[in-house]
């Protein structure tokens, strides 16, 4: 079942993020911050975030049986004058992969951007050694528009490659 998040949810997201982070990202973040301070330094942001709901953004969890959250999505309304909306995190829990929890994730964000008074075109940015996640994009219809650098958020100072993803026309997702 997918919900809007709550200003509650922001822990169970960031303990998700983190342990997402920490399988998917080793490479393009340095060890030091994913064996280290990754999880404390998730949970301000989130907590931010989910504290001002309708922002001009909005956040979506996957939640199971039990209510726990096992994936999520947060979306950037007019995050670019081109693209449009940017999809800016999703993550789903590593045992619940190719169950369509990221298909129907995908698709509320794209609801969500076609509600708007002004729909507008969606975008990503995903790690060029994420090949999983751009097989996934992929096959839910994005085209890859580019590559730019992506600042790691990891205190390093360093940058590494993104791909950019369009969907013009999120009806796609739908
Ligand atoms: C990428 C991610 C969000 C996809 O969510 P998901 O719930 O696993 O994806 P779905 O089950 O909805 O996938 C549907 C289709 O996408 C494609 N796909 C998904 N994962 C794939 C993979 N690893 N390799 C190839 N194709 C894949 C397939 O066509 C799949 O259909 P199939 O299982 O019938 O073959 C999820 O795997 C994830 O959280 N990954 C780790 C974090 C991450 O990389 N996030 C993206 C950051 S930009």
């Amino acid at each position: 079942m997918l919900r809007p998040a709550t200003p509650g949810d922001f822990g169970a997201i960031a303990a998700l993020h983190t342990d997402s982070w920490r399988r998917n990202y080793r490479g393009a973040l340095s060890d030091a911050f994913l064996d280290g301070p990754i999880e404390a330094e998730r949970l301000a942001p989130w907590a931010e975030r989910l504290a001002r709901p309708g922002d001009g953004t909005v956040t979506t969890v996957a939640v199971d049986g039990d209510g726990s959250i096992t994936g999520f999505v947060h979306t950037i309304f007019d995050a670019d004058p081109a693209d449009g909306a940017l999809l800016e995190n999703l993550h789903v829990r590593d045992s619940g992969k190719r169950a369509g929890l990221g298909t129907q994730l995908m698709a509320s964000s794209a609801k969500a951007v076609l509600a708007r008074p002004s729909p507008t075109g969606l975008y990503l940015t995903v790690l060029v050694q994420n090949t999983a996640a751009q097989a996934f994009y992929e096959a839910r219809g994005g085209t890859r528009a580019g590559e730019e650098p992506w600042d790691a958020p990891d205190g390093s100072g360093g940058s590494t490659l993104v791909y950019r993803y369009t969907w013009p026309d999120p009806g796609v997702l739908l």
